[in-house]
């Protein structure tokens, strides 16, 4: 397959020994768009084995010349905004001004990263003995933080260049190599992205991408003895991950069902533009998308209204007319929200419009009046399908919230901040939102899911803190 993007190891683009490829299917036209490698075992383990010596070496580089390559990397990356945005439309159809925004968001990641990166590794910790009982002031203790070693990166395919960037960055300023395998749908997007590390000059071997079939590398990569952190954004997969990886630090973030609290003195209007952005944006294609609505009955026909003058406005096609609503990035994934409007329909939920669907192109869709027993009420759609449930106090809300297996974010819409801040401290889930929508940005804000939403916390230096060990030397005096 001549026509197929190349895989990158050691400096340099090769072909896979394998003969074969995989095809990534644009979702707007659902024809194979492009085609990248489909790399074997072998070719990972020499990955693994250039990956490991490269980090050694890396290690020793000093702090401000690892800053000034990420800094390089960020620029040229930005430079390259419009071919990789042209990517991400074809592969996962993201509308064309997210698609920029993306990549710039990645540079101003990679560049805040460098910088955050030069601040908290240069920095260590001194302490004395004696504040313990029973020890005199006979030892100083030296702390530093030292990298882990081959860092594996697995990003999802909403954002296959800004969630790979978002752990590359932070491994390797902090000292470790980076292994990254993209996924299918942004693979390209993803082998352009490491295209500009490359231009940007960091030695060879430190940073690979390798693409390929998940049944044939997925869990190679992941148990492979070489690694020594996996950084996971995606779905279930993450969960099956975690029980097969060896003993290190993971960090995972793998959904959510993201709550939308409305009290009766909320700003409908606010509310009503919020849940647009946050439940309709990239289709509803984010782990922070709003994926229900929980609003207290006496305004909920008022806000059904609001949302529903606003969904008529939303505009339907292909990305590259930079439409709101495009088509989702899979025939499965189409198939599967499918199966959920069905589910509510049979169990009687209200339809505020008809649904429709043309290919993997779904129309917006608020379904009111949604019941515990429907299966919209708990499942991600991970499209534009947002389910209203009306409750009757706060407390049915909150409870709501809890019951679902994942914790990512959710929001709180009142203009009472006391009331606001106690459904904060009551809502299990890793970050709420008081007056707006769900969201991971900015970058370098803490972001973490409880329960199934995944395992640690993310944001910039919180990243670069998992990527790295304390290592302590102890000075005994005489
Ligand atoms: O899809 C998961 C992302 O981490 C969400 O990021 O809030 O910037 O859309 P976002």
């Amino acid at each position: 397959d001549g026509d197929a993007y190349k895989y990158y190891s050691n400096g340099e683009w090769k072909k896979s020994s394998s003969g074969k490829t995989v095809a990534i299917v644009n979702p707007t036209t659902r024809k194979t768009q492009y085609k990248v490698q489909a790399c074997t075992q072998e070719e990972v383990n020499n990955v693994m084995e250039l990956a490991k010596s490269a980090q050694k070496t890396w290690a020793k580089t000093p702090l401000w010349k690892r800053a000034e390559l990420l800094h390089k990397a960020a620029a040229i990356l930005k430079e390259h905004k419009a071919p990789i945005a042209e990517c991400l439309i074809k592969e996962i159809a993201k509308p064309a001004k997210d698609s920029v925004t993306e990549v710039v968001r990645s540079g101003d990641l990679i560049s805040y990263t460098a910088e955050e990166g030069v601040r908290i590794l240069g920095e260590g910790k001194f302490l004395v003995s004696d504040s313990f009982p029973g020890n005199e002031r006979t030892k100083y203790c030296l702390t530093s933080k030292i990298p882990l070693g081959v860092v594996l990166a697995i990003p999802p395919f909403n954002y296959p260049v800004n969630l790979a960037v978002s752990k590359i960055g932070p491994a390797l300023i902090a000292g470790n190599s980076l292994v990254l395998k993209p996924p299918t749908q942004g693979a390209v997007s993803c082998l352009h992205m490491v295209h500009c590390f490359h231009l940007a000059g960091f030695p060879k071997g430190l940073i690979s991408c390798v693409t390929g079939k998940g049944s044939e590398i997925g869990d190679f990569l992941t148990m492979h003895p070489g690694v020594n952190c996996i950084s996971f954004t995606g779905g279930d997969t993450g969960i099956s991950i975690s029980k097969k990886a060896g003993m290190i630090p993971l960090q995972m973030e793998l959904g959510g069902k993201d709550a939308c609290i409305v009290l009766e003195d909320a700003d409908l209007d606010l509310v009503a533009a919020n849940i647009i952005k946050g439940g309709f944006s990239y289709s509803g294609q984010r782990c922070t998308a709003i994926k229900v609505v929980l609003v207290m009955e006496s305004v909920a026909d008022a806000l059904v209204e609001k949302v529903k003058a606003r969904v008529a406005k939303l505009r339907i096609g292909p990305p590259e007319d930079d439409c709101d609503i495009t088509p989702v990035v899979t025939e499965s994934s189409a198939n599967f929200i499918e199966g959920l409007v069905m589910d509510a329909k049979d169990k009687g939920a209200t339809f505020c419009q008809q649904y429709k669907r043309e290919g993997n192109l779904i129309w917006p869709l608020l379904l009111d009046n949604v019941r515990p027993d429907m299966r919209i009420a708990w499942e991600e759609p991970f499209g534009p399908i947002l389910p209203v449930i009306r409750i009757n106090s706060v407390e049915e809300g909150i409870h709501h919230c809890n019951a679902s297996n994942f914790g990512l974010q959710g929001c709180v819409f009142t203009k009472d901040i006391n009331k606001a801040m106690l459904i904060s401290d009551a809502m299990e889930t890793g970050t709420v939102q008081i007056n707006s929508a769900p969201a991971r940005g900015p970058d370098h804000f803490p972001f973490q899911g409880l329960k199934d939403s995944g395992i640690g916390s993310q944001g910039i230096t919180n990243s670069i803190d998992m990527m790295t060990k304390v290592k302590t030397t102890v000075i005994n005096l005489p």
